[in-house]
């Protein structure tokens, strides 16, 4: 592809070509004609590039403007993909949807100078469009990134921040962690004190030196209904869809503080340490109407099908001196806590599915009944075999069920747990912490502020496959997507969460949108120009020859290899 008389476009399109001569130069009179579905682009190209350049881009009719915004689910472009040409006659930007058409403005905002992405001019910058032809779409339909903000509370301008970041990615899932240990970030109406008393702690560990130590400060913040709707809504305006995980039945130490009768172990602070603990959910019928409950308030908040229900790193040492556990247990017919787990993310399952939403989670919700218990039957043929409808237990001695057809797997431990499910016919987003773990470190340098986990380098994230190698063509088929996740024990301000995060999210960018052959050293000289763009915005990007002095954190020490 001729890409080295183009701008660096990142992530790289399907096709881009230059195209015949004639650029388009932006100036006070440049006019864009917008038809009713390209509405909310045209907004944001005002907003946006009309901040950045100091220009009107003033709406027009079609006929006169020299940019042209339409949608046109016929022309063939395929789900989220676009058409933009500049020549002498002008830009154009066909859309197969609206959220093509937005990647399309994306990709034209790319062909600008980096000072395109400030927010007020600065001098005398040429604002002229090259002549191109690109057609483009992406590769896979979930490009998502999970923010932790339950270990550290990332405050709402910030994800706003965030939101706009992976737009400008072509990025769509933002997966909100916003329950864990270590504080709940959700009001919930019905249950004030999860977010009274369950959003803050009083010091947080530092690093993961052992014996730990401590801040000493107390640290907190939550999300208010109103501030979900908007972060919602934010997304949306941007083709981002904003999918909230509340994690049960381990890492629930936060509601369990703010409701004890949650839990197995009477009054429990707020978790102030990382790892994984025993102090886990009861599984009681008020545990099981309370977290129904807050689903409900959730489902009101995002409209996204998908929810994540957690599910992972549940220790059972808690259920098995557990009387109301051991009973359930029996009661169920169920062989083992392993299957309680099951049962309990089952029940989950068919209130969502209630409701009309998807429940995802992490692939231990495999356990109990797929994995680990040597039985080769997919789900389908458990269900065929007379399992209830509603995905319900079956006690006394009968089959055991599994998830709902439509329940779908985040692949995190390896990519076994993907392959296992999508072998089963569910769907799978991938995000196998060796190449998606954006808290693992960038290099094996001492520098490294607090380094943790298995060596995650920017070529690492760009050279990744998502789609695991062994999986048919039809099972292949199961995996929408992949994800990136940014758990922040260690990232607690978001100068430390754009070090970690930039420019390994734009690699992975590339990993999920652009098809055919990555090579890094194609990539490379593109990402270093696209640095400018981050740059410009005020990204505090790790750059790619290591950290400077006030990116290290002396004296913390990390884990593993
Ligand atoms: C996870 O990293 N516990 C999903």
């Amino acid at each position: 592809m001729p890409h080295t008389s183009l701008p660096s476009l990142l992530p790289r399109p399907a096709s881009a070509a230059t195209g015949e001569p004639g650029s388009l130069t932006l100036t006070q009179t440049t006019r864009v004609s917008a038809d009713a579905s390209a509405a909310g682009v045209l907004a944001w190209l005002q907003r946006e590039v009309g901040a950045a350049t100091g220009l009107p881009l003033a709406a027009g009719d079609e006929d006169s403007a020299q940019i042209r915004l339409s949608v046109d689910p016929r022309a063939g472009l395929g789900r989220e993909g676009y058409r933009l040409i500049v020549d002498g006659e002008g830009a154009i930007i066909v859309g197969h949807d609206p959220a093509g058409l937005f990647y399309g403005a994306q990709t034209l905002r790319q062909l600008l100078p980096a000072a395109a992405y400030r927010r007020a001019p600065t001098g005398d910058t040429a604002w002229t469009l090259p002549p191109v032809s690109i057609t483009d779409a992406p590769r896979f339909r979930w490009r998502g990134v999970m923010l932790d903000v339950a270990r550290h509370f990332l405050p709402k301008h910030e994800v706003l921040r965030f939101i706009d970041l992976m737009a400008l990615h072509k990025l769509n899932v933002l997966h909100l962690h916003l329950t864990d240990d270590q504080g709940w970030r959700v009001q919930i109406r019905r249950y004030p004190k999860l977010t009274e008393s369950g959003s803050w702690r009083t010091r947080s560990q530092q690093g993961a030196g052992r014996p730990p130590t401590f801040d000493g400060r107390p640290h907190g913040g939550f999300y208010t209904q109103d501030d979900i709707r908007e972060i919602v809504a934010y997304a949306d305006a941007r083709h981002v869809s904003v999918v909230p995980e509340i994690d049960v039945p381990g890492h629930s130490q936060a509601a369990i503080h703010a409701y004890p009768e949650l839990g197995e172990s009477g009054d429990i602070p707020v978790g102030t340490q990382w790892g994984i603990f025993d102090e886990v959910l009861a599984v009681t019928d008020h545990v099981l109407d309370f977290y129904k409950n807050v689903f409900d308030e959730v489902i009101e908040l995002f409209p996204s099908t998908y929810v994540h229900v957690g599910g992972d790193e549940c220790p059972k040492t808690q259920w098995r001196d557990s009387p109301s556990a051991q009973q359930r247990i029996r009661d169920e017919g169920l062989a083992d806590e392993n299957e309680l787990q099951s049962w309990f993310i089952r029940q989950l399952d068919a209130h969502l599915a209630k409701r009309g939403r998807r429940l995802l989670g992490w692939d231990e919700i495999l356990e109990g009944w797929l994995w680990e218990d040597g039985d080769a039957r997919t789900g389908a043929e458990r269900r065929a075999e007379g399992s209830s409808e509603d995905g319900g237990a079956v006690g006394g001695g009968g089959r055991r069920e599994g998830l709902r057809p439509d329940a779908t797997v985040m692949s995190w431990r390896g990519e076994e747990g993907g392959i296992a499910a999508a072998r089963a016919g569910h769907d799978v987003v991938m995000s196998p912490t060796h190449t998606s773990y954006l808290d693992y470190k960038q290099s094996e340098s001492e520098d490294e502020p607090v380094p943790v986990g298995t060596l995650l380098r920017v070529e690492d994230v760009y050279l990744a496959e998502p789609v695991p190698a062994g999986l048919t063509a039809e099972e292949a088929e199961r995996v929408l997507g992949a994800q990136v996740n940014v758990w922040t024990e260690h990232m607690d301000t978001p100068r430390r969460l754009d070090y970690m995060v930039f420019p390994r999210l734009s690699a992975f960018a590339e990993q999920v949108w652009s098809t055919g052959p990555r090579d890094y050293a194609e990539f490379e000289p593109r990402l270093r120009a696209h640095l400018d763009r981050l740059a410009a915005l005020g990204v505090e990007y790790r750059p790619l020859d290591g950290p400077r002095p006030w990116h290290t954190r002396p004296g913390l020490v990390g884990w593993g290899s």
